[in-house]
């Protein structure tokens, strides 16, 4: 790579992006994430300059960079913070989130899943016996909804990259599972005390996300959430660079030419956007039936004494989790 040029400068590149056939030195980098934020953005009318943006921030870089990309290219957004109590993964994650905030001048807003509602997601995971996944999304999409009704927000921004939708995707057309594909979209638009949301990063890869955080002096939670270990979200990512790496430019096709050509025909099929909604009996967010998910399992699992984390990993994740635990001590 030290003999490389950027295509725009011909300056000495630091990264090389086969699927634009091209080099990049950091300044040309930063222009192209920019311009594929920009163009992400008014392709499907995700925000505008009088938005008041939330930004859910996991301390993980690409978090981290879209909510850097929103202020620098000047939208109004602060950041939303859950602290789901996955042992010093969550201590680590808040740290970096909190530090980029002050750092900043920027509001964070922070939520602690078991300061505020009494448990965590490794307990959940083991009172509910599920995936820990499972806990962990109901309660952040939960959480985002609320924290954005409550504080007035337009809109909530999530750190999706292009790896993230290609895998789920991928994952969504391997069962075929229509109702998902449907849903699988770059904005959500507001509806019946939801807010609108939106994936600003889908035209850029987690590699570029982390090249964005090292040029900008960005500091981030590096290591994958402990519970993610070994999940199939993670072996469809590798498939996707496996074929990636054949045949550069084939992640991004496969996913924005789903957006482009095969989501609008599905459009109609997204049961859940169509479905009766009423106001949950104890905490007011809509919900289909009538209690929502989210207080129904925090009517289960608050209270439970808690469980730590390597109680609810199988062999091989606690071996990995107690060794990088070590590794931090
Ligand atoms: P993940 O579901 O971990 O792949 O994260 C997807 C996106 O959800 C991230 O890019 C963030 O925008 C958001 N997110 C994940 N974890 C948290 C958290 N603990 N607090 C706030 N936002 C989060
Ligand atoms: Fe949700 Fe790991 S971040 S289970
Ligand atoms: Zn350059
Ligand atoms: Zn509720």
């Amino acid at each position: 790579m030290s003999q490389s040029k950027c295509r725009v400068c011909r300056e000495p590149a630091i990264i090389d992006l086969p699927r634009h056939n091209a080099n990049f030195c950091a300044e040309h980098l930063l222009q192209l994430c920019r311009r594929q934020v920009e163009k992400a953005i008014a392709d499907h009318d995700m925000l505008s300059f009088d938005d008041r943006i939330l930004v859910a921030v996991s301390g993980g870089k690409d978090s981290l960079a879209v909510w850097d990309l929103l202020t620098e290219l000047g939208y109004r957004a602060d950041g939303l913070y859950v602290g789901l109590g996955i042992g010093g993964y969550s201590d680590v994650s808040a740290r970096h989130a909190q530090r980029f905030a002050d750092e900043r001048g920027l509001t964070l807003l922070t939520i602690d899943l078991r300061d505020q509602y009494g448990y965590d997601v490794p307990t959940a995971a083991k009172v509910t016996r599920r995936v820990p996944c499972s806990a962990c999304g109901l309660s952040k999409r939960h959480l985002f909804d609320r924290a954005a009704l409550d504080g007035d927000y337009d809109v909530v921004v999530t750190g999706h990259n292009l790896d993230d939708e290609a895998a789920v995707l991928f994952g969504n057309t391997l069962r075929w599972d229509v109702e998902y594909l449907a849903r699988q979209l770059p904005v959500l638009p507001a509806r019946d005390g939801f807010p609108r949301k939106v994936k600003p990063l889908i035209r850029l890869t987690e590699r570029e996300m982390a090249a964005w955080c090292i040029v900008r002096g960005i500091d981030y939670q590096v290591d994958e959430c402990p519970m993610a270990y070994g999940n199939k979200h993670l072996a469809y990512k590798d498939a996707l660079n496996s074929i990636e790496r054949e045949s550069p430019g084939s992640k991004a096709a496969f996913y924005l030419e789903f957006v482009d050509k095969m989501a609008p025909l599905l459009a109609g099929t997204n049961k859940a956007a169509t479905g009766e909604l009423r106001a949950c009996d104890r905490c007011g967010s809509p919900t289909t039936g009538e209690t929502c998910a989210f207080c129904r399992l925090e009517a289960r699992v608050s209270g439970h004494e808690p469980v730590p984390v390597e109680m609810v990993l199988n062999k091989r994740a606690r071996t990995a989790y107690l060794a990088t635990k070590a590794a931090g001590e």
